[in-house]
């Protein structure tokens, strides 16, 4: 396998789910969002690669570090970027899906960034318009990128996740990360954990490829890292959760529980956080443990290096044109 991620073709058009994604096109992710990491840190974070190409921000869905990351990721490559969010008028005025995508493809975008409340939103979306889309979160089911940006920041720490025990807690039922994550560690060989409510679990997780706990210090016994996620308020139906204080007290992370897990054990969270439920601001804000502020900031590069891969299929300029643009400095 060649060793430049520029010399490589993506094969797919869209990024929809976990699922597909190869270890080679993991590779090569994550060595370009590396190389986007490394830039992001300096003065100069301008490439040219996306240049000349729009990039529509679909997000039905209110959200504030997702939208500006991809926002971010598409800016910083030199696309044009235009938003549309829960706040905008066609949205509100109830159009149909269908509607929507034949309307937004008339206006000849490259790219397609969509969140939407739905599962399956998003495919209908790439198979709708043909224009290469991304998976910002659809309903329950799938974060594509959020799961990429995980990984990439337990790599950046460790080299890699294989062999590594990484426990996922809380509202999984709900949880499209969660989703997203369990598929991408499990391809990546890491062991599993998850840990929540019976009431907060799906009727098939024995089928994931995960271990099943619901005694939080026993999830955490031996861990190297803990994903802890936000109680999902807005997809919870009545009943499945006592109370917040309860589920606190049994499974919010703070400083004494990560004493049952390795010493060096890291936790993360894909925000927003729920700060004193899930996890504790202690915690939360503790710098040699916490990864959250790292996970966003891998977040704008692990982007990036999706949306050019998913570019290479684009059809205003040829890739080789991009990739002398970008040598050329842009
Ligand atoms: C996650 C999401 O929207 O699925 N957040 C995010 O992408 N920043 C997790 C969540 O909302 O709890």
């Amino acid at each position: 396998m060649s060793a430049d991620p520029y010399a490589y073709t993506f094969p797919h058009s869209d990024l929809l789910s976990v699922g597909g994604l190869n270890p080679i096109d993991l590779q090569m992710i994550f060595t370009r969002a590396e190389e986007h990491f490394a830039r992001n840190q300096g003065e100069d974070k301008k490439l040219g690669t996306l240049k000349g190409l729009t990039q529509i921000n679909l997000f039905f869905e209110a959200s504030t570090r997702t939208l500006a990351s991809f926002e971010l990721a598409g800016k910083r490559l030199g696309a044009d970027v235009v938003n549309f969010s829960a706040g905008n008028a066609s949205i509100k005025k109830g159009e149909s899906l269908a509607d929507t995508a034949l309307t937004l493809a008339a206006m000849k975008p490259d790219l397609l960034v969509v969140r939407h409340g739905s599962a399956g939103a998003a495919r209908f979306f790439a198979q709708t318009t043909g224009i290469a889309t991304v998976n910002a979160g659809d309903g329950a089911h799938e974060h594509p990128t959020q799961a990429l940006l995980d990984s990439f920041t337990l790599i950046q720490r460790w080299g890699d996740v294989a062999g590594r025990r990484i426990a996922i807690v809380g509202d999984i039922l709900h949880s499209r990360v969660a989703r997203s994550n369990i598929a991408l560690l499990n391809l990546m060989h890491a062991e599993v954990r998850v840990c929540g409510p019976a009431t907060l679990l799906p009727g098939d997780i024995d089928q994931w490829g995960v271990s099943v706990f619901h005694d939080l210090d026993q999830a955490l016994e031996g861990c190297d890292a803990v994903m802890t996620l936000r109680i999902q308020r807005e997809r919870m139906s009545n009943g499945l959760l006592a109370s917040e204080r309860e589920y606190g007290a049994l499974y919010g992370l703070n400083h004494q529980r990560l004493e049952h897990a390795k010493p060096d054990c890291l936790i993360m969270h894909p925000g927003p956080m729920n700060r004193n439920v899930e996890i504790s601001s202690a915690l939360a804000d503790d710098p040699d443990i916490s990864l959250i502020l790292d996970q966003v900031e891998s977040g704008v590069a692990v982007r990036m290096a999706i949306l050019e891969l998913l570019a290479q299929k684009a059809p205003s300029m040829t890739w080789q044109d991009r990739v002398n643009y970008r040598e050329g400095d842009a």
